[in-house]
């Protein structure tokens, strides 16, 4: 597919309060240097980037009703968490908002907060980039910067456990996919020789 264009950025930051369509360009701007990086599609990542967080502009009540509106089926520890709702949304509303229907696209978008087994590298790149986009500021962040450019999936469990204990600290909900996502990862770890 083509490089989403002006009228979709427009669009969209018409829809984004300031600061969070600042998140959303840096999101773009570090999923293309990955995607450079790894040799991945950079226009794929730039236009999951660009649409990632597009269902951040309704509000809880909003996004509910979109969902059922558009037939967006939530588990139930999905509907437990209502941040992790954007996703799955997000996905359905850049497809029929935005007019996106690129599958790989369409998938990094809803699996971008809570991952999954198996997922393909432009899901990581993805995930990654929205936690480490140069205006993220937590303790840690610098390292996980270093490990996404040196082993993705290194990084990715860095990412996955930087957001597992943030939960567990709240006594938070942890989706089962998040926990896929780990596991595989884990067992499937590269060993070095
Ligand atoms: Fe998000
Ligand atoms: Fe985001």
């Amino acid at each position: 597919m083509n490089k989403l264009g002006k009228d979709i950025e427009d669009k969209l930051k018409n829809s984004l309060p300031p600061k969070r369509y600042k998140h959303v360009a840096g999101v773009c701007a570090e999923a293309v240097k990955l995607a450079n990086h790894y040799g991945a599609d950079e226009t794929r990542a730039y236009n999951a980037a660009l649409l990632h967080d597009c269902a951040k502009g309704c509000g809880e009540e909003e996004q509910f009703r979109l969902c059922s509106e558009y037939g967006v089926e939530l588990d139930e520890i999905t509907k437990k968490c209502p941040p992790i709702i954007h996703a799955p949304l997000g996905a359905e509303i850049a497809r029929r908002v935005y007019g996106v229907n690129d599958d790989e696209v369409l998938e990094a978008i809803r699996f971008h907060t809570v991952g999954k087994a198996n997922m393909t590298l432009l899901e990581k790149i993805i995930y990654i980039a929205d936690m480490i986009e140069p205006s993220r500021d937590f303790d840690g962040v610098d390292e996980l910067r270093r490990a996404a450019y040196e082993d993705i999936d290194e990084a990715m469990l860095m990412c996955i456990a930087q957001g597992l204990i943030y939960n567990v600290k709240k006594c938070a909900v942890i989706h089962p996919k998040t926990l896929e996502a780990w596991n595989y990862l884990q067992i499937n770890k590269k060993t070095e020789e």
